[in-house]
């Protein structure tokens, strides 16, 4: 098995999981590059592009934003010219994380195509958390504005309400972390992103971690699993 330093994962999970609060820490403790496809969209979006537009009101609907859309945004980082992960691109890092992407079976055949040989994935980890777990989760998540810290009103709340305990920046609750959205989201998720397990698990890379447990206790079960 890859050490954790030259891992080449995946992080697959329903929304609220934990996928990208594990994979952050992951990150900061190995050096492996974290690319979340979520953040990236929010990026465009803040930013206005012509494809942060686009993205928008599939984001606010829960729905997920067509496959071409993302696999183009992803192959652009992989190929390189991306500050957020070296000149040149996501082969070029030792070592990485996927987050949220793939979550489709085309976006999955696509990653294959960009990633074969010496840079084929060594681990995907499932993350299960029982969904009725999940709504608490994301109706309670805040997230700094500034250093895209993930914080919970009750699991994690910061010391002080709206402020982040990390850089002082400002928090906010994600548009998509409603209700309705929320519903949206679980449906896509068992829908279109399931059968992604058997995918991968066909392959003998499939690891599933039980997610339903302490931000620290599944850490360290990551890291066993990724050594
Ligand atoms: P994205 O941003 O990827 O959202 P998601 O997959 O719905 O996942 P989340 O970010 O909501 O959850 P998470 O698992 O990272 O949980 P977190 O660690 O924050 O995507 C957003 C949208 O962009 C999609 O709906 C879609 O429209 C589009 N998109 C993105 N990628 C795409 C793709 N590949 N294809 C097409 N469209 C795409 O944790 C959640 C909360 O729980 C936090 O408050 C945290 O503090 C807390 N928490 C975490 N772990 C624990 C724990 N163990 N115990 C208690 N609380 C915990």
């Amino acid at each position: 098995m890859a050490s954790s330093s030259q891992a080449r994962c995946v992080f697959l999970g329903a929304p609220g999981a934990g996928k990208g609060t594990q994979a952050k820490r992951v990150a900061q403790g190995s050096g492996l590059t974290h690319l979340s496809t979520g953040d990236l969209l929010r990026e465009e979006v803040k930013s206005g592009s012509e494809l942060g537009v686009e993205a928008k009101g599939y984001m606010d609907a829960g729905k997920l934003v067509p496959d071409q859309l993302i696999i183009d945004m992803v192959k652009a980082r992989i190929g390189g010219g991306d500050s957020a992960i070296g000149e040149s691109g996501l082969l070029a890092a030792s070592g990485w994380i996927l987050d949220g992407f793939p979550r489709t079976l085309p976006q999955a055949e696509a990653l294959d195509v960009n990633l074969s040989g010496d840079n084929a994935l060594t681990h995907v980890i499932s993350f299960a958390v029982p969904e009725e777990v999940l709504m608490g989760r994301l109706t309670g998540r805040r997230t700094c504005l500034n250093c895209g810290a993930i914080w919970h009103v009750e699991h994690k709340p910061t010391s002080k309400e709206g402020v982040c305990d990390q850089c002082g920046g400002e928090l906010t609750q994600r548009s998509d972390d409603c209700n309705e959205a929320i519903g949206k989201r679980l449906e896509v998720y068992r829908s279109q992103t399931t059968p992604l397990l058997a995918y991968y698990g066909d392959r003998g890379v499939l690891k599933e971690v039980d997610a339903n447990r302490s931000p620290d206790v599944v850490f360290q079960e990551l890291l066993t699993h990724m050594q």
